[in-house]
């Protein structure tokens, strides 16, 4: 029996009708504002240069930000193939065909066979996949200087969402479930890996984090922006 990570059917929730909307929806308004959040911590921090891994990338939103600001590749996987191909198609027609890399599966299943990069990315992923230890460990293991992520608060609203949600998906047969991973156990799992908090923002719905690993953490104080009820890294 497969664990449930392999029997989710990303290519059915992530169809090529919602890619085609969000590659619309990204370049008429631009990213989402969590989005935006996360790649300016991510570019005021240095990118230029960089060798950028966007797990889960989608349409490609978080690598087309980081390739226009300066950063050196962009190799993106995802385990949906309208997703990987609408990304692959946006990023090709704006001229960077030969600065990106596009992979199909699991992140997990396939983090052997890929490179560490400076800068690791999960924009909205670990709320779609059920083993967030592994998904926290691979992504770990593969980021030289940055870590960031988008993933959803752990509140009561939130899991109250997530059920509900989980009960229509089962209705209309998907395999595909949202998680509401637990916050202090990601942070801490980061932590031991070696990272420090460098910018952090909690919204209602979803937080906004940025992890390097302490060589690249300026002493700039004054720029950091953190969660007063989760302790300040040194
Ligand atoms: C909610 S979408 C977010 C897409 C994009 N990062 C964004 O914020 O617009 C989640 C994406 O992650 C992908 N995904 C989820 N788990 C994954 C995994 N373990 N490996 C690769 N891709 C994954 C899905 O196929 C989907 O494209």
């Amino acid at each position: 029996m497969p664990p449930d990570c392999c029997r989710t059917d990303y290519d059915a929730i992530f169809d090529d009708r919602m890619a085609r909307r969000e590659a619309s929806t990204y370049r008429r308004h631009g990213p989402r504002a969590d989005t935006r959040r996360l790649v300016g911590a991510i570019t005021g921090a240095g990118v230029e240069g960089a060798t950028v891994l966007d797990i889960g990338g989608g349409v490609g939103v978080v690598g087309q930000e980081l390739l226009a600001a300066g950063a050196a590749s962009l190799t993106d996987v995802d385990a949906s193939r309208a997703y990987l191909a609408t990304a692959q198609a946006e990023i090709t027609a704006r001229g960077w065909a030969d600065r990106a890399t596009f992979r199909f599966g699991d992140f997990v299943a396939l983090a052997p066979t890929l490179d560490p990069a400076d800068v690791v990315t999960l924009d909205r992923v670990v709320c779609c996949y059920p083993d967030w230890e592994a998904l926290i460990d691979a992504s770990t293991a593969h980021a030289r200087r940055m870590l960031g992520l988008v993933y959803p608060v752990d509140r009561w609203w939130m899991r109250a969402g997530a059920v509900i949600g989980n009960v229509a998906l089962r209705l209309f047969r998907q395999s595909f479930r949202f998680h509401v991973h637990p916050v202090a156990r990601i942070d801490a799992r980061i932590g031991a890996a070696g990272f420090v908090r460098r910018m952090q923002h909690r919204g209602l719905v979803w937080q906004v984090v940025l992890y390097e690993r302490p060589n690249d953490v300026q002493r700039d104080t004054a720029s950091l922006e953190l969660d007063p009820l989760l302790p300040v890294p040194r």
